[in-house]
């Protein structure tokens, strides 16, 4: 969380500045106020007015005027944060970081703050491998700046290698270790998600609705409050969190073992929509059409993950956490349920289809516990991450 935290974050002009809004979005969703500053170069590729509006912040640019410094001067400005963040940052600027040059807005702020600095460089992998930026890369660590990143990856220019900006939520992670340790830092939580395929024959499965939203919600909102996570997810539209460690799986079986594998854990968040059956005898072979009528699929129960690792007598995580999705009866249905499977809590939701759940971006939910249950108002799934992932944090403290 980085609540009543101010962060001054300087774009550079690099294609990642993309990414900069993103990032101005995930800080501000964890709290934290940000005040934009925007060099020459960065207007190139994205427009003060985008920046200004997620910020919600007016925007502090390149061409330094008089109404910016009567209203707050440069000095002011580069000490008013408790963190001053350069992502993306150009071979450029770490060139004038490590020279103390000050010929710009940025460059100056950098010089005149005592504020730490952290930059998430961006660049062509030539120019982050040329011994110039390496150079001034260790001369600005040696001036105490904290360096995330660059990634190994594609690159917008068509080469392969280490210069693509750390993706956002890595950022964010860094600046949160930067505000000192979290509460589930030294926690592991075993995270599953997704729904399952099972298949038919090689190219058919059978499969559900869920789109893996709420469990990936979660987990970064564990790995945000300091968590190791292990992600065990299905096949799911949305992509796994950054920072966790993914398993992916496709069957019900495949998600069992590698649940088993993945623990011990301090807690484990059951999220996945696991099916119920698999077809018995799964063909080898593509089912081909047939003159003598329609194939008939003969199913097969599956294992109950969260039963299973609920009721183990041996290992079992200190806190199990279930989900139950429900159209009908839910309070109900998901009290019993807690009873059956024997999982410590149980989020209930109800899946009917007018409430846009299953596969929307929001959620309402009821937490059933051996308190009771608590019904939460309807909010994003994100927010219902934030909120159970803090729960988790109380209930493992
Ligand atoms: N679950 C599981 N393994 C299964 C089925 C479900 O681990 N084979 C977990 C889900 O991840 C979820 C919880 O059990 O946390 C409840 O899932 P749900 O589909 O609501 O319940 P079911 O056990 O399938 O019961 P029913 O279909 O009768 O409602």
């Amino acid at each position: 969380m980085l609540k009543d935290k101010r962060i001054l974050l300087i774009l550079t002009g690099g294609i990642a500045a993309y990414k900069g809004l993103d990032l101005i979005r995930r800080l501000r969703e964890r709290g934290a106020a940000v005040t934009p500053v925007l060099t020459r170069a960065a207007e190139q590729f994205v427009t003060p007015l985008s920046v200004s509006a997620l910020a919600g912040e007016k925007v502090y640019r390149d061409l330094f005027d008089l109404t910016d410094e009567a209203e707050m001067g440069h000095i002011q400005l580069s000490r008013s944060a408790d963190l001053i963040l350069i992502a993306p940052a150009t071979a450029d600027i770490m060139a004038k970081m490590a020279q103390g040059r000050a010929d710009d807005l940025a460059s100056t702020l950098l010089l005149a703050t005592d504020t730490p600095v952290m930059v998430a460089p961006a660049m062509n992998v030539r120019m982050w491998d040329h011994a110039a930026t390496q150079r001034n890369l260790a001369q600005i660590k040696g001036d105490g700046v904290t360096v995330v990143g660059p990634n190994d990856g594609d690159m917008a220019c068509g080469e392969f290698g280490p210069g693509r900006m750390a993706g956002p939520l890595e950022i964010v992670a860094a600046v949160e270790a930067h505000f000192g340790p979290r509460p589930l830092t030294g926690k592991r939580v075993l995270v599953t998600s997704g729904p399952t395929h099972e298949p038919i024959d090689p190219v058919r499965y059978i499969a559900n609705r869920s789109s893996g939203a709420q469990g990936t919600a979660l987990a970064c909102a564990l790995l945000d409050l300091g968590a190791a996570v292990t992600f065990v997810t299905g096949p799911a539209d949305v992509a796994p969190p950054v920072g966790a460690d993914v398993v992916r799986v496709e069957t019900a079986h495949q998600m069992k073992d590698a649940v088993l594998a993945g623990l011990p854990a301090d807690a484990a968040v059951f999220a996945a929509a696991v099916a119920d059956w698999h077809v018995a005898g799964a063909s080898a072979h593509k089912l081909k059409k047939s003159k003598d009528g329609l194939p008939a699929l003969a199913f097969a129960e599956n294992p109950d993950i969260l039963a299973h690792v609920a009721q183990m007598t041996d290992g079992r995580p200190g806190l199990v956490v279930g989900f139950a999705a429900e159209t009908d009866d839910v309070v109900a249905n998901a009290t019993a349920k807690r009873a059956r499977k024997g999982c410590d809590w149980i989020v209930a939701n109800d899946v009917s289809p007018e409430t846009g759940i299953m596969g929307g971006s929001e959620n309402a939910i009821t937490l059933i516990s051996d308190a009771g249950a608590e019904g939460w108002p309807r909010m994003s799934k994100a927010a219902v991450a934030a909120r159970l992932a803090q729960r988790i944090a109380d209930a493992l403290a």
